[in-house]
């Protein structure tokens, strides 16, 4: 369908200024032609992206972690769209499974956020994903459709949406899907998609895999149909490991 893969690295809570020295190498690799065919992105702390973005070409994406639904006001520690856009950020990931978990952030916030996001004209990267326990009940696809319907906003374009599918129980666990169920889940959000926008919208959509994404095993994710990159934690850190992820793109 034409979709470009995304390699996206969530620093989440990691990164000081010696870190930028990553970015360096990821601009370098960059200026040398050497990443592989794919999108590349940087999600690091808020503290960063202001210098994230002076690292990194103009063809490097640089996302923000969360945002808030307001465009201002009393909200203390927040930060909303347009400060993170002006700070540097194009895109940014919400509903984040570690979002929903510590900050209790239901569907309906991440819809809000992604609506905030869309006006300041950011990219929105929102993630959803079962647990362990509602895996082994066999409650997936149920929490993954309402996670889906509840978090993407109806008025997004499919050129400012990403999806990631995020297992919780894959997250820097080593733990991974088998190739046929990431390709059976990738295939229902699609399909869930083109029920609510219509199969053009849902083909142009990429749809990301997240959880313990490696240098080992990323190829054998990109090469199935629906998957259209990989939202990586603790192996993005690293820019020899992330880089190494996104040269393994066909
Ligand atoms: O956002 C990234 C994901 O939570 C995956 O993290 O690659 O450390 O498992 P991980």
């Amino acid at each position: 369908m034409g979709r470009r893969l995304l390699i996206a690295g969530n620093w989440k809570m990691n990164g000081l200024r010696a870190e930028l020295a990553e970015l360096d190498a990821i601009a370098a690799a960059v200026a040398s032609q050497d990443t592989g065919p794919g999108e590349l992105l940087v999600a690091p702390p808020a503290t960063l992206l202001a210098a994230a973005r002076e690292h990194l070409p103009s063809d490097v994406s640089v996302a923000a972690q969360t945002c808030h639904h307001n465009t201002r006001g009393p909200h203390t520690g927040d930060l909303s769209a347009h400060m993170l856009q002006e700070a540097g950020a194009d895109s940014v990931i919400l509903g984040h499974s570690e979002r929903r978990t510590d900050h209790r952030e239901s569907d309906e916030d991440v819809c809000a956020r992604a609506q905030a996001a869309l006006a300041a004209g950011l990219r929105t990267i929102v993630c959803v994903g079962e647990s362990e326990a509602e895996r082994r009940a066999n409650e997936t696809l149920t929490i993954l459709g309402r996670q889906l319907d509840g978090s993407v906003p109806g008025e997004v374009t499919a050129e400012k949406l990403v999806i990631a599918y995020e297992p919780i129980w894959a997250i820097g666990t080593g733990l991974t899907p088998t190739p046929h169920d990431i390709a059976e889940l990738h295939a229902f959000l699609r399909n869930r998609l083109a029920l609510r926008f219509g199969h053009a919208f849902a083909s142009c959509v990429r749809i990301l895999y997240g959880g313990s994404v490696k240098p080992s095993n990323a190829a054998e994710f990109f090469a199935l149909d629906d998957v259209d990159g990989a939202l990586i934690g603790g192996a993005s850190l690293k820019a020899t490991d992330f880089l190494a992820i996104a040269r393994s793109a066909p």
